[in-house]
């Protein structure tokens, strides 16, 4: 069997760290790293950290509008499809990269495998909800981590090869080691500081948004650390927006994947707009406000272990100040990875 894998954003790398490994114990996978992210501290990070084994193709298609650079990623897709002509094409999450390697394998009849399958925000304006419905739709093996997102797989008419694989993102978490030096070398005591990140379009391109988190941060007790995604850093400074944030937040840049588990970890409380963000933190029992007005993971919002606060200030406040929240616990019958690499051999 041939397994061709595409990666392109963080969280790529970070879910591509608990299959690849697994996969490769007899399956010859080819890695392409579409070059979505490419700063250092967003890309070669991960591979060096997590053992990510080294791209096969890199196609280097760096930022862009969403049409010009999904275009760029399907003509550069096509002819290494056809050149490798893979069993299977093997994709992750609902960014760009993922959508182009499904409409370019589903083009050419190649069957098309997708990791963290079936979530919904229902928010059409969000590119990832696109990205996510296409993809599930010319999916033919889906893997969900959630049984939500299994039954909204089966609500939207999609019931061959739905599998309940559990999230491959649990999987690492429980696998990973804090860093016990790194609170101190940032002067930061445990339970005593909040963590934040932000990067989703709905967020840092909306002026309104994007203000009122910025307030929210510069009223919010400190110390506030935040490793800021390029994305948010650029429309800070555009939107002269920096300064707003006071003393007590500390912007550092992002982080490696350790470094963050620690730091969620270890936080009194945890902003984010990001799906994986909100979802380790929940995992780790810390309460999460997620800054978006919904979340594909419903599950954790439903089960009251975390909740939605917007990008307004006074209800991103009052809901940080009335805090805590329940833990998710965190179990697994049975790796994710398991399931997913004896899945693929099964049918490829
Ligand atoms: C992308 C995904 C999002 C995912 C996120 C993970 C899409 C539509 N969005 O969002 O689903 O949650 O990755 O982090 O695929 N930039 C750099 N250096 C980099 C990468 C990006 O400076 O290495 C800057 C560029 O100005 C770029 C902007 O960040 O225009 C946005 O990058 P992009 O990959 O388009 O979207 P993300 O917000 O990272
Ligand atoms: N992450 C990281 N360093 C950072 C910020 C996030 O290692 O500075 C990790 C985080 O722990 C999670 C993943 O990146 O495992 C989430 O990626 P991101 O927030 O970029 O995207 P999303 O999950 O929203 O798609």
């Amino acid at each position: 069997m041939k397994v061709l894998t595409v990666v392109g954003a963080r969280p790529q790398f970070i879910k591509a760290a608990v299959i690849s490994p697994r996969l490769r114990q007899g399956v010859d996978e080819v890695l392409v790293h579409t070059g979505q992210h490419y700063d250092a501290l967003m890309s070669d990070v991960f591979f060096a950290e997590l053992n990510v084994p080294a791209p096969n193709y890199q196609l280097n298609v760096g930022s862009a509008s969403h049409g010009e650079q999904t275009a760029r990623m399907m003509s550069g897709l096509e002819p290494i499809f056809m050149h490798e002509a893979p069993d299977v094409v093997l994709l992750y999450g609902d960014t760009n990269s993922t959508l182009s390697g499904a409409l370019v394998a589903a083009k050419l009849t190649i069957p098309v495998a997708h990791v963290e399958a079936g979530l919904r925000s229902f928010n059409r304006a969000m590119p990832e909800e696109i990205n996510r419905v296409l993809t599930d739709h010319v999916a033919d093996r889906l893997y969900c981590p959630t049984e939500g997102a299994a039954l909204q797989l089966q609500q939207e008419g999609i019931v061959n090869g739905v599998i309940r694989s559990g999230d491959v993102m649990d999987e690492l978490l429980l696998q990973t080691r804090r860093i016990p030096e790194l609170l101190p070398s940032l002067q930061l005591e445990p339970q005593a500081y909040y963590l934040v990140t932000v990067h989703r379009q709905e967020n840092t391109d909306d002026l309104d948004r994007l203000q009122g988190i910025v307030g929210a941060l510069a009223a919010l007790p400190g110390p506030i650390v935040w490793p800021m995604h390029p994305r948010t850093a650029k429309r800070l400074q555009e939107a002269r927006l920096m300064d707003r944030l006071g003393p007590s937040v500390r912007r550092i840049d992002p982080v490696g994947y350790r470094e963050m588990i620690t730091l969620e970890s270890q936080a009194k409380g945890v902003l984010t707009d990001s799906g994986g963000v909100q979802r380790e933190a929940a995992a780790l029992g810390v309460p999460v406000y997620v800054l978006r007005n919904e979340t594909e993971w419903t599950d954790l919002v439903d089960e009251g272990r975390a909740m939605l606060v917007g990008a307004d200030l006074g209800r991103i406040l009052d809901a940080v100040m009335r805090s805590p929240m329940k833990p998710r616990a965190l179990h697994l019958d049975r790796r994710p990875s398991e399931i997913i690499v004896e899945d693929l051999h099964r049918h490829y």
